[in-house]
C-alpha cells in the first residue's frame, strides 16, 4: 500500500524534506521553469531538482505583457502536462494573481494544482495579508513556496519590474517578511531581484531554503525561466541575472546540464548577475 512510486527507481525523488536536507548539507538546488511534458522530461533527465510551472507562462507561452491574465485552469493544465514528464524533480505550481487573496480561495486553487495538476508544492507571492493563506495551506499539509522581492503580480503597484529592498527601510521590511513567511509555514522561499547581500543575510537566517533569481550567488538554490536559459527573445529587456546557457551547452540538453553544473558548483550566478 505504501510502496515507493517509480520516481524512486534510480535517482531519489526530490521531496520537501530533501530540500531542507540539501540546505543543511550545502548542496545547491537547481531549479528551472517548464510548461510542457517534453521540456519537463529533458530537465528531469539532466538533473534539475525543482521544476516550477510559473505564471511566467502568461508571458513566454501565451504572449501577454504581464503574468496577471494567467488563470488557475492555465496553471493546472500546464502542471499536469509537466507532471507527466517527471520522474525525480519536485514540481511546484504557481498560484495566479488573486487566486490566493483569501485562505479559502487559496485552498481551492492549491487543491486543484496538487490533485489534478500533480504538483507537490504551490508558490505564492507576498507576505502581510497573505500570511493567513500561507498558514491555512501549510496547516492543511499543502507545501508552500513563498516569493518575495520583485513580485511580478504586483507590477501595477510597483510601477515596473524593479529591484526591491535597496533602501534600508525596504531591506528591513523584506527581512521581516522573510521571517514571517517561514514562521507561517512556508517550506521554500524564492527571492527575486533583491540585493545580493540582503539575499545572503536572509539565506543565513532562515532554516528553509532560498532560491534566488537576480538575488546573487549566496542563495541555497537558483531558478531561471527556461526560455531565458535558452537565450530566446522574450520580447522584453533582458535582465542582468539571465545567462544564455545554449551558447556554451551547444544543445538543449547541453544547456540544461551546463546550468545544473554551474548552479551546483557555485559558478552561476556570479556577482555580475546580481544587484547591489
Ligand atoms: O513565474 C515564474 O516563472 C517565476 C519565477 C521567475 C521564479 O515566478
Amino acid at each position: 500500500m505504501y510502496a515507493a512510486s517509480d520516481k524512486t527507481a534510480s535517482r531519489a525523488a526530490v521531496t520537501v524534506p530533501r530540500l531542507r536536507q540539501m540546505k543543511a548539507e550545502r548542496q545547491r538546488i537547481a531549479a528551472l521553469t517548464a510548461y510542457d511534458a517534453s521540456f519537463a522530461r529533458a530537465l528531469d533527465a539532466c538533473g534539475v531538482d525543482v521544476i516550477l510551472v510559473g505564471d511566467s507562462l502568461g508571458m513566454v507561452i501565451q504572449g501577454h505583457g504581464s503574468t496577471l491574465p494567467v488563470t488557475v485552469d492555465d496553471i493546472v493544465y500546464h502542471s499536469a502536462c509537466v507532471a507527466r514528464g517527471l520522474k525525480h524533480a519536485l514540481l511546484i505550481a504557481d498560484m495566479p494573481f488573486q487566486s490566493y487573496a483569501t485562505p479559502e480561495r487559496a485552498l481551492d486553487a492549491a487543491a486543484a494544482m496538487l490533485s489534478i495538476g500533480g504538483a507537490s508544492m504551490v508558490k505564492l507571492e507576498g507576505a502581510g495579508a497573505l500570511l493567513d493563506s500561507i498558514s491555512f495551506l501549510s496547516e492543511r499539509d499543502i507545501p508552500v513556496c513563498a516569493h518575495l522581492g520583485l513580485t511580478p503580480q504586483s507590477v501595477l503597484r510597483l510601477g515596473g519590474y524593479k529591484v526591491q529592498g535597496r533602501e534600508q527601510a525596504a531591506a528591513k521590511k523584506l527581512l521581516a517578511d522573510a521571517r514571517a513567511v517561514a514562521e507561517a509555514g512556508a517550506d521554500l522561499l524564492v527571492l527575486e531581484c533583491v540585493p545580493s547581500a540582503l539575499a545572503a543575510e536572509i539565506t543565513r537566517e532562515l532554516a528553509i531554503p532560498t532560491i534566488g533569481i537576480g538575488a546573487g550567488p549566496d542563495c541555497d538554490g537558483q531558478i531561471l525561466v527556461l526560455h531565458d536559459l535558452l537565450g530566446m527573445n522574450s520580447g522584453h529587456r533582458r535582465p542582468r541575472f539571465v545567462k544564455n546557457f545554449l551558447e556554451q551547452g551547444g544543445s538543449i540538453d547541453g544547456a540544461i546540464r551546463a546550468y545544473v553544473e554551474e548552479v551546483k558548483s557555485g559558478a552561476f550566478p556570479t556577482s555580475e548577475h546580481g544587484y547591489e
